[in-house]
């Protein structure tokens, strides 16, 4: 559980060592933000009263991501993650996007203003930032209530997303037809399956997928080397996308993230965008995992659009799956020691 810090130092202003505590509960926040394979792609640096948000490219995975769309997007949602604990600190903040014209791994730079808090509508979500975890297994087929799905759409759009639902049995299962169709070509590509291999990992390192949540229908039985040696020598593409199929169309709800443009810009936003979303459904009792094959690979990406029902010329970037289940175990992240400079 992380305590927060602050409470005691209401009255005489925030002290050097309550201000350490506190850049370290919204840091420590920050880095339980989900990150494609777990691969935690950020830095941040630590100035007088401000966060500098960096990309950490050499964590990049060249093969299922290869322009760092996903890389960015996880920094986005590491970036939710701050704003939300620096909410419930009481700590105002302003941020500047891509805040030098010269080094593209500056994401965002994070000025803190301690006398102008900012407001509690983001505060409330704290407490789900350690809730939150990818749930891979089916979920149980009770619908999402449609108010719940109208405060998901609204949290992404409040990040300036475009977002669709979709509960309908016919688009679901096109779909899920689409992923499965991703899931062969990705495995028929030996790259793709050394990538993956390699951050499945037993438990005790801090990145990566232990085998547990490495999603793979049956194979999650096996034990982690294993699983990493088989899908690194076999094409198992056929199990997995008939497992992913049935996932898909077994869960009442896929939602789909969209930005009008493609850049890092609106990856960026993506991530915020799906944290917000994340998290609001965590509140909610819902669990969610992933399916973002079909925008991974090129030739899938626009077919996917029409199906979810996103307005024409949008760029699916996320594709999650939405409902109720069991949450699965939390992964390891990086100590802040690591990360943080
Ligand atoms: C941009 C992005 C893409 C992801 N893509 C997938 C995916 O395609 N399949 C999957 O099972 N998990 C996917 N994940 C989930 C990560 O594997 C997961 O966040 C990570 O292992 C950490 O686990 P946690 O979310 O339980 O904290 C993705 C996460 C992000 C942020």
């Amino acid at each position: 559980m992380l305590e927060s810090p602050i409470g005691s130092s209401a009255e005489g202003g925030p002290s050097a060592q309550t201000h350490e505590f506190a850049m370290h509960f919204a840091l420590r926040h920050a880095t339980l933000a989900p990150s494609s394979h777990n691969s935690q792609p950020w830095r941040f640096v630590l100035g007088e009263d401000s966060v500098m948000l960096c990309a950490d490219r050499l964590r990049a995975l060249p093969v299922v991501d290869p322009y760092d769309r996903e890389l960015i997007i996880s920094c986005g949602a590491a970036l939710f993650n701050l704003r939300v604990a620096l909410a419930s600190l009481g700590i105002g903040y302003a941020i500047t996007l891509f805040p030098s014209s010269v080094d593209p791994d500056l994401l965002a730079e994070v000025r803190l203003h301690r006398n102008r808090p900012t407001g509690g509508e983001l505060a409330a979500l704290v407490s789900t930032i350690q809730e939150r975890v990818t749930t891979r297994h089916a979920f149980s087929p009770e619908p999402v209530d449609v108010t719940i799905e109208r405060h998901l759409m609204e949290a992404a759009r409040a990040e300036g997303v475009e977002v669709a639902c979709v509960s309908a049995t016919e688009p679901r299962n096109a779909i899920a037809d689409l992923v499965a169709e991703a899931d062969r070509q990705q495995f028929a590509d030996p790259r793709f399956r050394r990538e993956l291999a390699k951050w499945i990992h037993p438990r005790h390192t801090d990145d990566g997928m232990p085998a547990y949540a490495a999603g793979l229908g049956s194979l999650l039985d096996f034990a982690t080397p294993l699983v990493a040696s088989a899908i690194r020598t076999f094409d198992l593409g056929g199990g997995v996308a008939a497992t992913h199929r049935e996932l898909a169309v077994g869960s009442p709800l896929l939602l789909c993230l969209a930005t009008g443009v493609d850049d890092a810009q609106a990856w960026l936003a993506t991530g915020q965008a799906l944290e917000r979303v994340l998290l609001v459904a965590t509140l909610h009792g819902l669990c969610a995992s992933y399916l973002n094959q079909p925008i991974e690979m090129g030739g899938l990406r626009a077919r996917l659009g029409p199906l979810a029902g996103l307005p024409n010329a949008y760029f699916p970037q996320l594709l999650l799956r939405i409902g109720h289940g069991t949450p699965d175990a939390a992964t390891p992240r990086r100590p802040l020691a690591e990360v943080v400079s």
